[in-house]
């Protein structure tokens, strides 16, 4: 059996495969692929493992069916991939949720929100930069964390563990919304479900942690940043394109929000969609940006691998991927 693995990985995922006896080949540059390169170098192969830089559409499927049994994507999201073509090839499907993964991502957000309430990043260029001459009673000052209210917008794994954070380690109140209630979690947590625009309203810290799917594509757009409170800050670290950047560079402008923290962006890898229009997010001081690296930790990045290499060695083995996307 052979595999195709699209980039290098960290972890024991590639060699999980080998002790299988596969043939694995490892795309040996470390860089995206095209489109029609995967297609060239995955030509043959019984499974492709790719990242979610890589476009899986319909013409891949194509090229590399009948052989190919499962596409095993390295990333709980995946956007990346037609689902609906694979679904209609019967070709499956897989992502890496985890525990590992979901509490790095946590704990990447809450990094995120601390460092944007109390102004880390210029704190620390103010210092390097010898512009700390002593103490000032208003010197960079930044907002509590704890005690505010917490918007959390999707109670998935992520969304929960990073309200644990909050309710446990900073007393914040929750907020949510999801497609559909938790009552056991709102007991456990004292979490309340309320609708968006109430959600949007009274938080003092909206996380997003919905799929990117397109029915959540702009959930948040000049009619949110409208509703939010011009001390609440917004912190994004599932996908891009969830947020609409032009109306949010607008509302960070405008001071409609105090801030913002970015994972992801929505023309990703560029961090401005455009640069013509004299907004960049780069130039601004109340935005915290990350290259994509909430779940950026040996330990997570690791056992995605060793989940990737699990949903294969099932397929491969006649069985059903443990995380089959459907
Ligand atoms: C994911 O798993 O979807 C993350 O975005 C990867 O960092």
């Amino acid at each position: 059996m052979k595999i195709y693995v699209t980039r290098e990985i960290p972890g024991p995922g590639i060699q999980m495969l080998k002790d299988k006896g596969y043939e694995v080949e490892v795309n040996p540059e470390d860089r995206v692929l095209s489109k029609e390169e995967i297609i060239k170098n995955a030509a043959g192969c019984d499974a492709l493992l790719c990242l979610l830089t890589d476009t899986i559409d319909a013409q891949v499927m194509d090229a590399l069916l009948p052989k190919v049994k499962i596409i095993a994507n390295y990333a709980v999201g995946f956007n990346n991939i037609d689902t609906k073509a694979a679904a209609e090839r019967k070709l499956s499907v897989s992502n890496t949720p985890g525990i590992e993964i979901t509490e790095s991502v946590a704990e990447h957000t809450f990094m995120l929100m601390l460092a944007v309430a109390r102004r880390l990043v210029e704190s620390d260029r103010f210092t390097r930069d010898g512009k700390y001459t002593g103490w000032g009673p208003s010197l960079l000052l930044g907002t509590d964390v704890h005690d505010k209210i917490m918007g959390v917008i999707g109670l998935g794994a992520v969304g929960k563990a990073v309200v644990a954070r909050a309710v446990k380690g900073f007393r914040m109140k929750c907020l949510y919304q999801d497609v559909k209630r938790d009552e056991a979690f709102e007991n456990e947590y004292g979490a309340e479900f309320v609708s968006k625009e109430d959600l949007l309203k009274q938080s003092d810290f909206v996380s997003v942690h919905v799929p990117l799917l397109p029915t959540t594509k702009h959930l948040i757009s000049a009619k949110e940043f409208e509703l939010m409170k011009p001390t609440a800050f917004l912190v994004n670290t599932a996908r891009g394109p969830i947020v609409d950047e032009k109306a949010m560079l607008l509302a960070l402008r405008d001071k409609k929000i105090a801030g913002a923290a970015l994972d992801v962006f929505e023309c990703e890898p560029a961090i401005d969609c455009d640069l013509t229009d004299n907004l960049e997010l780069r130039a601004m001081d109340n935005v915290i940006l990350t290259p994509h690296t909430a779940s950026a930790t040996i330990e997570a990045r690791g056992a995605m691998g060793a989940v990737a290499a699990k949903n294969i060695i099932a397929v491969l083995e006649g069985g059903e991927a443990p995380n089959a996307v459907k």
